[in-house]
């Protein structure tokens, strides 16, 4: 029996055009390295969302209009910083509510958890590790109004289809009147978006190759991690990132675990990651396709992300 991520690593490289899917990119040394993507002032998107949730807050909280309390559920919280001004702000103003970050990796859970009641003593804290949509079956029992939060720009990893698809799950565990808060990085000069991807120091393309480090660890595979190269293209007409490894030469790879061999042409790409960028008319037209009403964009000084309030 062979696991689901050798059997996406084999339907991706087994395929006509090559893939890999970037939620693969998470292991322990990924996620350490887009820590790293996340420092770096390339990576405007970070900084753009942090500004949003600390100088915002109140009137996000307002927009809200909520009875107290409620419940503030987070959806791959991972490190959660962005969210502790957002958590500051309630806490200090005294507002009653319960912040369940769930999160799939229980090392991330555990750290934040303790540094939020390290930081905020008096926050009511209630951690979940797991499925996303496991645990938010319950959120339809509960008796308080919920906000649920998908923030940095995480929607941008999915393409138009699955997007609509996690949208309406989201819909369907949502109760009349719950909100949605989601990170949307927006469409801007090309350059710049450019830029946060291609960065110059190459943190993007350890990113990228720490994927066929982590097959070849887990699966047996013989990558030679010099032999490939990391290409990204923005295309400010579609808005879409696009993210290769491409193969530096001709050559074949072993996968042991799976008993496979793989060729690769000369220059052969195999794509790793879509990060799409959205305008403000397509948030409003991809609340409305899956049942949500936009309630406000709460933008950065530079119009460069939004966090989208949506509700049902
Ligand atoms: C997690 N996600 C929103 C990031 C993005 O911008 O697509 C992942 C990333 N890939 C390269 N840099 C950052």
């Amino acid at each position: 029996m062979i696991d689901t991520f050798a059997q996406d690593v084999l339907a991706g490289l087994t395929a006509e055009n090559k893939y890999l899917s970037s939620k693969y990119f998470y292991d322990d040394k990924g996620s350490r390295i887009f820590q790293e993507i996340m420092n770096m002032p390339e990576y405007y998107l970070t900084n753009a969302e942090f500004e949003i949730l600390s100088m915002q807050s109140q009137q996000i909280i307002e927009a809200l209009q909520f009875s107290t309390p409620f419940n503030i559920v987070e959806l791959g919280a991972g490190d959660g910083l962005k969210t502790f001004k957002l958590l500051e702000y309630l806490v200090n103003s005294n507002i009653k509510f319960n912040y369940v970050p769930i999160d799939i990796s229980q090392e991330a859970i555990d750290v934040l958890t303790k540094r939020l009641k390290e930081r905020l003593p008096n926050l009511n804290i209630k951690p979940k590790v797991g499925d996303y949509f496991e645990i938010l079956k319950v959120n339809k029992q509960s008796d308080y109004p919920s906000l649920l939060l998908f923030l940095g720009g995480n929607i941008g990893n999915y393409d138009e289809n699955k997007a609509k698809d996690l949208l309406n799950l989201f819909n369907d565990v949502m109760k009349f009147g719950d909100k949605l808060l989601i990170g949307f990085d927006l469409k801007k000069n090309p350059i710049l978006i450019h830029n946060a991807y291609y960065d110059k120091h190459g943190i993007t393309k350890r990113f990228n190759l720490n994927l066929l480090l982590r097959i070849n660890r887990e699966l047996e595979a013989d990558f030679k991690i010099d032999d490939f190269d990391f290409y990204c293209h923005y295309n400010p007409m579609t808005g879409n990132v696009k993210s290769y490894i491409v193969s530096l030469r001709k050559q074949t790879v072993e996968l042991k675990a799976l008993n496979k061999s793989i060729d690769f042409d000369y220059d052969e790409l195999i794509w790793t990651e879509l990060s799409k960028k959205y305008s403000i008319d397509d948030i409003q037209s991809l609340a409305k396709t899956t049942s949500f009403k936009v309630n406000t964009n709460f933008l950065d000084c530079k119009h460069y992300f939004t966090d989208s309030l949506w509700e049902k």
